[in-house]
């Protein structure tokens, strides 16, 4: 089976690749290489293309016999998405309903998209469950949400199927070390630990300490990069066999807060990690955690490499094999 990966040369994208060409699929990356990277392409047929426009897209489904389609490709940062909600609006939205005009056009009805929890804005209820409110509190948030309204609609009005794949903390690396987190800015906690350690970053800044948690650090739900690829593979399965479309959670159900990721980064690498102690980030909330049982129902999903431990290892190999490499 050919299908399309929106994306597929960043982060969450390139282990997805990975994990659909181990699979058997025939995989055709489309990416504008905006955040993604070169290094992080392995396999499958690269399309230089941006979804912006609507040309380079079409062409992809007039010459390519596909599938279906994996959507990751977004503006990812929700501090950014505060400042310039303009750009995140215009870009999150646009790149969607492109892509999603050119998929109809050739027929093409399947398609498994990157949500995020974002879209449940302040939880009402821990673990958050599919069926929680849906009410973000930022623009990236709404842009998913609002992304999700249209895979709705296209569905009632055009038979479209879609499952949408709400992601809590994405971290970690591939197992093997080929691929892993190289976002720039890199926003993201344990990245931000080791770039530090690595000496790539002069400080590593800790964002809010006055909680209501037991250590006053926020606490998430950290899911390993690769779980999350073969959760895609699952879904894009399950797409493929029922034609029924979902909503799905991929988390851990388990919460770390900050500190003890990083007292676990210090055990892993033998180094201290110091901190500066800054104010909490607009919009953040002291705890998130997901409620993984319709993945697990419903795509049979079993994690394998999201225990905290995994997550920071595998992380911490990538991260010293590339240092070198990273401005
Ligand atoms: N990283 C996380 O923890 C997390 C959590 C929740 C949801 N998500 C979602 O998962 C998806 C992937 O996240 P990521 O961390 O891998 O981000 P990423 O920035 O590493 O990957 C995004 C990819 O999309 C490409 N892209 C962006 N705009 C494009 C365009 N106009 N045309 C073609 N390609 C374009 C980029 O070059 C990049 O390769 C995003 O949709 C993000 O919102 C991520």
């Amino acid at each position: 089976m050919k299908v399309l990966v929106c994306g597929g040369a960043g982060y969450i994208g390139s282990h997805t690749v990975k994990s659909l060409l181990r699979e058997g699929f025939e995989v055709v990356i489309f990416d504008n290489f905006s955040s993604g990277k070169e290094e992080l392409v392995i396999g499958g047929e690269v399309i230089r293309g941006d979804l912006d426009d609507k040309e380079p897209i079409r062409r992809v489904f007039s010459t390519k016999k596909i599938e279906a389609v994996l959507h990751f490709a977004s503006l990812i940062q929700v501090g950014e998405s505060y400042l310039n909600p303009q750009r995140y609006y215009t870009h999150n939205l646009t790149t969607s309903l492109n892509l999603l005009e050119a998929m109809l056009e050739a027929g093409v009805k399947k398609i498994i998209f990157s949500s995020s929890a974002a879209v449940y804005g302040t939880p009402q209820e821990i673990p958050i469950t599919e069926s929680h409110p849906l009410n973000p509190i930022n623009p990236y948030g709404h842009t998913k949400l609002f992304v999700e309204r249209i895979l709705q609609d296209y569905e009632r009005a055009y038979d479209l199927k879609f499952i949408s794949l709400r992601y809590f903390n994405a971290a970690g690396a591939d197992p093997d070390a080929e691929l892993g987190e190289l976002h720039n800015p890199e926003t993201h906690l344990i990245p931000n630990i080791l770039l530090f350690l690595l000496g790539k970053k002069q400080s590593f800044d800790l964002y809010g300490t006055d909680f209501p948690t037991a250590d006053g650090t926020a606490i998430r739900d950290y899911i390993h990069v690769t779980d999350l690829a073969e959760a895609h593979v699952l879904a894009l399965r399950k797409l493929v066999a029922s034609a029924e479309s979902d909503f799905i959670n991929l988390g851990a159900s388990r919460g770390f807060s900050v500190l003890e990721v990083v007292k676990k980064v210090e055990e892993m690498t033998g180094r201290k990690v110091s901190f500066n102690a800054r104010p909490k980030r607009l919009g953040d909330v002291p705890v998130l955690l997901a409620s993984k049982e319709r993945a697990e129902q419903r795509l049979d999903w079993k994690l394998r490499y999201s225990g905290l431990e995994t997550i920071v290892e595998t992380a911490w190999r990538w991260h010293r094999k590339t240092a070198p490499r990273i401005d």
